[in-house]
């Protein structure tokens, strides 16, 4: 593994192109580092700009955030988002003011045991604040490493996230730290973003493994897909000879709650003898269709369609509500599943 100039090259980039007229980077007291930190916890320096202001405004020190009602503190972070993070911060105050005489420690292990801290967060506060040589790891930072050391695997998963740590302590400069550290988020944030990395203006591309490798955009892996279950179903196609489909009403809770789909059996029923007693039909004549497969978040469903060409059966009164039979203009008008829809749309072809 190479260190080979890194933070050099990073710092002599951050001199011409780094951010230093931000608002938190004019008077960086550790109130203030913290504050804007805890703002910038996945929202974009654009969004949290007008926000520190306000917040400032208010609450300039740890003393009269403490004493401020939480409501208040909250109503600042209106539309912030996260708001785990104002009363997070609340907490810490009034810790900080019971605990801590009203400052923020300068300790890295204290800090991460305050509420709404984590290492990565009090890493920026030991090198923004206080100037102490330690690492940080947002965002931002396991990008940039991802890419830069060509590592493997999503940063979520511990192991992945420790080698990133490792790597972001092993490239730490002995100089200019609080520099170093604003440098890396402002790279990930201006240059190695997400998509379309500027490598070409990059300081980092010549020793860059994935810039090297042509493959920036293959880093960090995504997280792993979860494997879903498939579930299988028939649908039902009932039609009548002058076109009319039977459409059912679906429960208000579970899958497409509230909208008409068709009809549906599983596997375990004779397709026929449903038809007779739950559909109230006489079939004439059945054809499938290819499947179609449906994804949700939790699982996918296979449906297995079924035209069943039928009469209604007069000898049967349908007592059950929720099935109607539409023409298959005025089903088109109705709440329907996609795939329903796409499915009726289709039907409609044939027939025209
Ligand atoms: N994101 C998190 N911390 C930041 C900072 N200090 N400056 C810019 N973006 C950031
Ligand atoms: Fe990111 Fe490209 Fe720079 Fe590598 S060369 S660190 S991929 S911007």
């Amino acid at each position: 593994m190479t260190t080979f100039n890194f933070s050099d090259q990073l710092l002599i980039w951050f001199d011409q192109s780094g951010r230093k007229n931000l608002p938190w980077q004019q008077q960086p007291t550790p109130f203030h580092v913290w504050l804007s930190e805890i703002m910038l916890q996945q929202t974009q320096v654009s969004t949290v700009i007008d926000y520190y202001h306000r917040f400032t405004q208010q609450y300039n020190d740890i003393q009269s955030l403490a004493n401020a009602p939480i409501d208040d503190v909250l109503a600042l972070w209106t539309g912030l988002g996260y708001y785990a993070r104002a009363r997070n911060l609340h907490k810490t105050a009034i810790i900080l003011v019971q605990k801590y005489n009203s400052q923020l420690p300068d300790n890295l292990y204290e800090l991460i045991e305050l509420p709404g801290i984590g290492r990565s967060t009090a890493g920026a506060i030991m090198t923004l604040a206080y100037h102490q040589r330690f690492p940080i790891l947002d965002g931002n930072v396991k990008r940039v490493l991802a890419r830069y050391y060509a590592i493997e695997g999503w940063p979520g998963k511990k192991k992945t996230e420790n080698k990133l740590w490792q790597c972001a302590e092993e490239l730490l400069p002995t100089h200019r730290i609080a520099n170093y550290i604003q440098a890396q988020m402002d790279l990930g944030a201006t240059v190695c973003t997400r998509s379309k990395p500027k490598c070409e203006i990059c300081p980092l591309q010549e020793n860059c493994d994935a810039f090297q490798h042509n493959v920036p955009q293959n880093y960090p892996s995504p997280k792993p897909k979860k494997i879903i279950p498939t579930r299988q179903t028939n649908w039902l196609i009932a039609q009548l000879e002058t076109g009319e489909v039977l459409l059912e009403h679906r429960p208000n809770n579970g899958i497409w709650g509230g909208l008409w789909s068709f009809p549906e059996t599983d596997n375990s029923k004779n397709i026929d003898d449903f038809c007779q007693n739950k559909l109230f039909i006489n079939v004439a004549n059945i054809t499938t269709q290819p499947y179609i497969r449906h994804v949700f978040s939790h699982f996918k469903l296979d449906i297995h369609p079924y035209i069943i060409q039928c009469s209604i059966d007069n000898n049967h009164i349908a007592e059950n509500k929720s099935l109607t039979w539409y023409k298959i203009d005025a089903a088109l008008l109705i709440g329907l599943p996609a795939p329903v829809k796409l499915f009726l749309e289709q039907l409609q072809k044939m027939r025209n």
